[in-house]
């Protein structure tokens, strides 16, 4: 049987998976390929670093250009993570005409165009399902499954630590800060926690998922994206109360033109938002994640697991080494391109083109007029209001107002809240999450 040698680089977490799921499965994957399946070597940082499943420890070493540099490694699996070091180690592999898997979303995001270039010029292969989701095999399903169609919209819940915590948040009624805390304590979430919480992850996948359905590299700073530091039990509470979950979202939706001089594009945005609680993705709770794709010839489907971890990431990047294995087995050129740039006109509309629906909480002095003020503003910038809720029972001096708006351009209300904040019977600065009725 033809066999395919790899290497790894990284024996942490998700490289301890990989390595125990292939020693446990990999007869299975022999079989349904055809194509046997060998660790050669694997680079870690430390011979005896702590990881949930042993490495054999023959196969190891501390130097990663052992791994790039031996002749007899088809594939190199980069598990190192972030844009350095793993960035000069996926080039030297690359280089050197060796397939690679990764499961490195921000490099990806950040590096993806310079990459592919250098896979090209030397006829490697990339593969890297494992940046997006884990174990829910997205990449694939959209690149392959759903070569088909052109999609409108899709919506991930692609960080489990924001999703673990705003869940918390919503099920016990606790304050942000407080689930954090825990969060940390119990290792669900990382110390710093920015990169998740700020929604830097989500920002890499987001970016991914968009460039693949839309035939267009989306630079990730072209990604509005927010995370949920601002997300308050308060609001968590309202949105409840209006029939609505605030989840975090990566959205890639085709843009609502504005006026017949505005040009199409597609919104690429990060941010906490209201979702109907009746919808199936308000249901996806804890360290879940899911994404929900919207094609014109599908229709909408869902897709659900485990988004990060040794087990299901190691699915992921078992499956990327099979595609890998297969391509080998059958001449070298990937089957599948890691990226096709079929839309070069294509265009990420900028944040204030973005139509949507809005929740809005102002602190307000209770007394008469108040409303009639701030619906004024609303109405003289054209944007509508389709209810209010001011809850009974909240003593001080001042007192929650809620407004649900009608679709408004975000210009529209960014200028509109920067004018109602100044009201001196608005106290404190105004918060606005956008609402998505995923219609
Ligand atoms: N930190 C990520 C998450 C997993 O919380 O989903 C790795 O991308």
């Amino acid at each position: 049987m033809h066999q395919v040698n790899l290497g790894m680089i990284g024996g942490g977490t998700v490289g301890s998976g990989v390595f125990h799921h292939l020693q446990q499965n990999g007869d299975l994957m022999a079989a349904r390929l055809g194509v046997k399946l060998a660790f050669r070597k694997i680079a870690v940082k430390a011979f005896e670093e702590p990881r949930p499943y042993p490495i054999t420890r023959s196969l190891m070493t501390t130097d990663w250009q052992e791994v790039v540099n031996d002749p007899q490694i088809h594939v190199v699996i980069e598990l190192v993570g972030g844009t350095g070091i793993a960035k000069t180690m996926v080039l030297a592999a690359l280089a050197q005409g060796k397939t690679v898997v990764t499961a490195n979303k921000a490099l990806i995001s950040a590096c993806g165009p310079e990459l592919f270039a250098a896979a090209k010029k030397s006829g490697a292969n990339l593969y890297f399902e494992a940046s997006v989701c884990g174990g829910i095999p997205i990449i694939k399903s959209l690149r392959e499954g759903f070569v088909a169609n052109q999609f409108s919209a899709i919506y991930g819940i692609v960080n489990g630590t924001c999703n673990y915590i705003l869940t918390r948040m919503k099920l016990e009624g606790a304050d942000f800060g407080a689930v954090l805390a825990d969060a940390q304590k119990h290792g669900y979430a990382e110390t710093p926690p920015d990169l998740d919480i700020d929604g830097h992850d989500a920002q890499h996948k987001t970016g991914i998922l968009a460039s693949l359905a839309h035939g267009f590299w989306v630079d990730h700073h072209q990604i509005h994206t927010e995370g949920i530091r601002s997300v308050s039990k308060i609001d968590m509470q309202f949105a409840q109360q209006l029939g609505y979950t605030i989840k975090l979202l990566g959205i890639v939706k085709q843009s609502k033109v504005q006026s017949p001089k505005s040009k199409a594009g597609v919104q690429v945005s990060v941010y906490p938002a209201l979702i109907p609680s009746a919808h199936v993705l308000a249901s996806v709770n804890g360290v879940f994640n899911a994404c929900f794709v919207r094609g014109d010839v599908v229709g909408d489907t869902l897709f659900y697991g485990r988004g990060a971890g040794k087990d299901a990431t190691a699915s992921a990047v078992l499956s990327d080494v099979a595609d890998a294995a297969l391509d080998l087995k059958n001449g070298g050129k990937a089957r599948v391109q890691p990226f096709v740039a079929h839309a070069k006109a294509g265009r990420v509309v900028a944040l204030d083109e973005i139509i949507s629906q809005y929740y809005v909480r102002f602190d307000v002095v209770d007394k008469p007029g108040v409303l009639a003020k701030i619906a004024a503003i609303f109405g003289a910038a054209k944007i509508g209001i389709s209810s209010v809720i001011q809850p009974e029972g909240h003593e001080g001096e001042s007192v929650p107002l809620i407004l649900m708006i009608h679709d408004a351009p975000n210009a529209a209300m960014r200028k509109a809240l920067a004018k109602i904040a100044k009201l001196p019977v608005v106290k404190g600065k105004p918060v606005m999450f956008r609402v998505e009725s995923l219609q």
